[in-house]
């Protein structure tokens, strides 16, 4: 699935973004946000991981009585999501932190539920990406994601296809595959709603198929 972007070039993408990102890509794509949030039905004193979390857009969606950590590779994005968490006193913010989504520092097991809102057909290497987000989820934890996959609709999906050379400039993959994300990744899909205007994104949410062999490993893939 992965690599045709590396971290260095998504980096400089998301600094180009960053300005503008929320204007571009905030209300358009926040009943992605809502939905996900929603669905995860978070109980209080819960510890949320969210990878990805760019201008945090999300933040303000959560309740107050949980803990949410957010992660992002690009310290522009992060600047947004901290004056985000200061402008609407989010105290539940408890962290927001550079670090690649793809080799987290977090122990194993460290978060109830961890998510990632627009952010798989963006890294490098997908598979890592859920490989880690496995990792620092409890065993009986929620991994839940949003993201735009390749359109089934023949003209878009057209369209899609003759821009995927364009990935790199764009920060994206516009023609991202649902069917291979999941088979690839060994996702333990359970549920999986359309979600923004048009269907245009698809929220998935996964049962945390651990076991996985250790950090770094690769991950035991069910049905492998
Ligand atoms: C399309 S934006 C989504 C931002 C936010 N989740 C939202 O809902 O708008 C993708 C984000 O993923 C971040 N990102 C890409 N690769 C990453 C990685 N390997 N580790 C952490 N963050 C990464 C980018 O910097 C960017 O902020």
């Amino acid at each position: 699935m992965g690599a045709d972007v590396d971290i260095r070039t998504i980096e400089q993408t998301y600094r180009r973004y960053a300005r503008i990102y929320d204007f571009c890509f905030g209300a358009v794509f926040q009943p992605g946000r809502k939905a996900i949030v929603d669905r995860m039905a978070c109980s209080p004193g819960e510890r949320i991981l969210e990878v990805g979390v760019g201008t945090g857009l999300s933040l303000p969606l959560y309740p107050e009585d949980v803990s949410i950590t957010g992660i992002d590779i690009s310290r522009d994005m992060l600047d947004k999501a901290e004056a985000r968490k200061k402008r609407w006193g989010l105290n539940n913010v408890i962290q927001l932190t550079q670090m690649d989504a793809e080799d987290m520092e977090f122990d194993d097991d460290s978060f109830d539920k961890v998510v990632a809102m627009y952010v798989a057909s963006v890294v490098p290497y997908p598979e890592r990406l859920v490989d880690e987000m496995r990792r620092v989820c409890k065993p009986d934890g929620q991994i839940i994601f949003v993201n735009h996959f390749h359109s089934r609709n023949p003209l878009v999906g057209r369209i899609e296809s003759l821009l995927a050379p364009l990935s790199k400039q764009l920060g994206f993959r516009p023609d991202f595959s649902l069917e291979r994300f999941i088979g690839e990744t060994g996702l333990d899909a359970m549920a999986m709603h359309p979600v923004n205007l048009f269907n245009f994104c698809t929220m998935l949410e996964a049962r945390n198929n651990k076991p996985f062999s250790s950090r770094g490993d690769l991950p035991i893939l069910a049905g492998r």
